[in-house]
């Protein structure tokens, strides 16, 4: 590895990243993992350009978008202005290795965050964000396929599985409703790129749930 996941690393990566007529769809997971909730709170860690919360807030939710970079909220707070729900939206600059939110959230989501800690520590502060009965889902990249500094290809300690994941999850106050690790295809101009990911979805039990 060449350089560590600090706020600096992520700067310089969204500021180098394509700019205006860039705007990638939300990731095909969050649809098919959240189709089945009701809509409430969610906080989209890691928000980057806030594809994924202007999906979920024109779903209904009321997203929490938090990102490190100050230049990845810009890009986004420009997306979801252009958007009928984009008011839905509460942007939020922090680090989420050290932040601590004031409230619980009905959906907690992350979609390939890899921050300075080490990323189930990561996972781990998400879940305990997560109110009860509500749901954490994450989204990352697969152990096993980083192959040192680049954005397709992850180093190792940016990675995880989903029996690391789940294993954060006490089963008795986790429901794991999705543990699964995908390869899929990726059209980026005029590359294809394999992507390997892994996701897991849980619900946290509430103290009415049948024991
Ligand atoms: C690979 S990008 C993914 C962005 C978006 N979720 C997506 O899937 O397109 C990872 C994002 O996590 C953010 N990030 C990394 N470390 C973070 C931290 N400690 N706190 C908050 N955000 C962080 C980065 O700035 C970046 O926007």
């Amino acid at each position: 590895m060449t350089h560590g996941f600090d706020k600096d690393y992520w700067e310089s990566h969204w500021k180098q990243a394509p700019g205006a007529g860039h705007e990638p769809a939300p990731h095909p997971y969050l649809a098919r993992e959240t189709h089945d909730l009701v809509p409430g709170t969610a906080l989209d860690a890691g928000c980057g350009e806030g594809a994924e919360a202007v999906w979920l807030a024109a779903a209904g939710w009321r997203v929490t978008a938090a990102d490190i970079s100050s230049e990845a909220l810009a890009r986004a707070r420009a997306r979801a202005a252009g958007h009928p729900a984009g008011d839905a939206i509460t942007w939020v600059e922090a680090d989420l290795g050290a932040w601590q939110p004031e409230q619980r959230f009905d959906l907690v989501t992350t979609h390939y965050a890899h921050p300075a800690i080490p990323q189930l520590r990561f996972y781990g502060r998400l879940a305990g964000w997560v109110a009860p009965g509500g749901t954490l889902l994450v989204v990352g990249h697969l152990r096993g396929h980083g192959h040192g500094p680049g954005d397709e290809h992850p180093p190792e300690e940016a990675t995880a599985d989903a029996a690391g994941i789940t294993a954060l999850l006490d089963p008795s106050a986790w429901e794991v409703v999705t543990a699964s690790e995908h390869e899929r295809p990726v059209v980026r101009g005029d590359r294809t790129t394999v992507l390997h990911d892994v996701v897991v979805r849980a619900r946290r039990r509430t103290r009415l749930d049948p024991g």
